[in-house]
C-alpha cells in the first residue's frame, strides 16, 4: 500500500545497550515517520526486544541518541516518554488484577481524560469482543491471552503516537494475532507511527511500510516490505526458524 511519508517521528541514532559488559545491541539506526509501519525481524536474541526496552527509556543506553518528535529523549524517564505518545504494550504491565476489565481500560486512558478528551470504550470492545464479555469481571479471571488483548487495548486507548508491538502473537489465535495486526495497520493510516516485532514474518510485512532485520544486536537490512518479502538476508534467518 502507498502511503504518504509523515515526518520523522523516531530516530534512532548509533544506539549501544549492553547487559553488564555484552553489547546487546550494536551501533542500531532507525527512523520511523509518522503513519509508518515498520517491522523488526531477527532471530531469537537479536536483540530487538534489548533495542525497543532502551528506546522506551526501561533500560539503560551506553551510547548513541534517540529522538521522539524532534526531542531527545535518549535520558528520559520511562513515565516521561509514555507521556510524550510513545507507548510500548508489555505483558501485563499496567494490568491490576483486582480491578475490572473496565477499569484497567479506565487506568490507561487517565492521560486521556485528564486532557478532558472523550474515551472512545466502545472502539475496543468492538475491536475485541471477548474483552467486552468481560468487562465488568476481574482482570485475574482473564485468560494470558485475554490479558495480552487487553495490554493491546490499553495501548490503543492511551492514543499512541507511536505504538510498540515486541511479539503480540505469542499464544494467541491466528485469527486473533490478525485483528490485532489490523488495529495497528488501521492506526498507521491514521497517522501513528507502529513498530511491531513478529516471528510471523509474513503477517508482518504484509501489513508493514517498511521493515529492518536485526542479527547479533546490529540491525543488518533495511527496506520496504515488498523488498524484505524477497530478501535471502530475511529467508536466511526464518529457514528452518518456523
Ligand atoms: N535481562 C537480561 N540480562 C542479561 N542478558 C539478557 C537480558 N535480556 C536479554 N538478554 C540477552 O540479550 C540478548 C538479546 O536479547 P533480546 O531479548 O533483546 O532478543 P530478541 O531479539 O528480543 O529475542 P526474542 O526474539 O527471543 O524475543 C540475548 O542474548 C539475551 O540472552
Ligand atoms: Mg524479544
Amino acid at each position: 500500500m502507498a502511503k504518504k511519508k509523515g515526518a520523522a517521528l523516531l530516530e534512532i541514532s548509533d544506539l549501544d545497550v549492553s547487559y553488564g559488559k555484552a553489547p546487546v545491541v550494536i551501533g542500531a539506526s532507525l527512523v520511523v515517520h509518522e503513519g509508518e509501519f515498520h517491522a523488526i525481524l531477527g532471530r531469537n536474541g537479536a536483540g530487538k526486544s534489548t533495542m525497543l526496552h532502551a528506546v522506551s527509556g526501561l533500560i539503560a543506553k551506553r551510547g548513541g541518541r534517540v529522538r521522539f518528535d524532534g526531542k531527545d529523549i535518549t535520558s528520559s524517564s520511562p513515565e516521561k516518554i509514555v507521556e510524550l505518545g510513545l507507548i510500548q504494550v508489555l505483558e501485563g504491565h499496567r494490568i491490576f488484577p483486582s480491578l475490572s476489565l473496565q477499569d484497567n481500560l479506565d487506568v490507561a486512558a487517565y492521560p486521556i481524560r485528564r486532557r478532558g478528551k472523550r474515551v472512545d470504550y466502545e472502539r475496543i470492545y468492538r475491536l475485541f469482543p471477548e474483552l467486552a464479555a468481560k468487562r465488568n469481571d476481574p482482570a485475574s479471571s482473564l485468560s494470558g491471552g485475554q490479558q495480552q488483548i487487553l495490554a493491546v487495548g490499553q495501548g490503543i486507548l492511551a492514543e499512541p503516537r507511536l505504538l510498540i508491538l515486541d511479539e503480540p502473537s505469542g499464544g494467541l489465535a491466528p485469527i486473533v494475532v490478525d485483528r490485532i495486526l489490523d488495529v495497528a495497520a488501521q492506526l498507521a493510516h491514521e497517522g501513528a507511527a507502529i513498530i511491531l516485532v513478529e516471528q510471523l514474518v509474513e503477517k508482518a510485512l504484509r501489513r508493514a511500510d517498511t521493515a529492518c532485520v536485526m542479527d547479533t544486536g546490529r540491525i543488518v537490512h533495511q527496506g520496504t516490505a515488498e523488498e524484505m518479502a524477497s530478501s535471502s538476508v530475511v529467508r536466511e534467518i526464518y529457514l528452518g526458524h518456523g
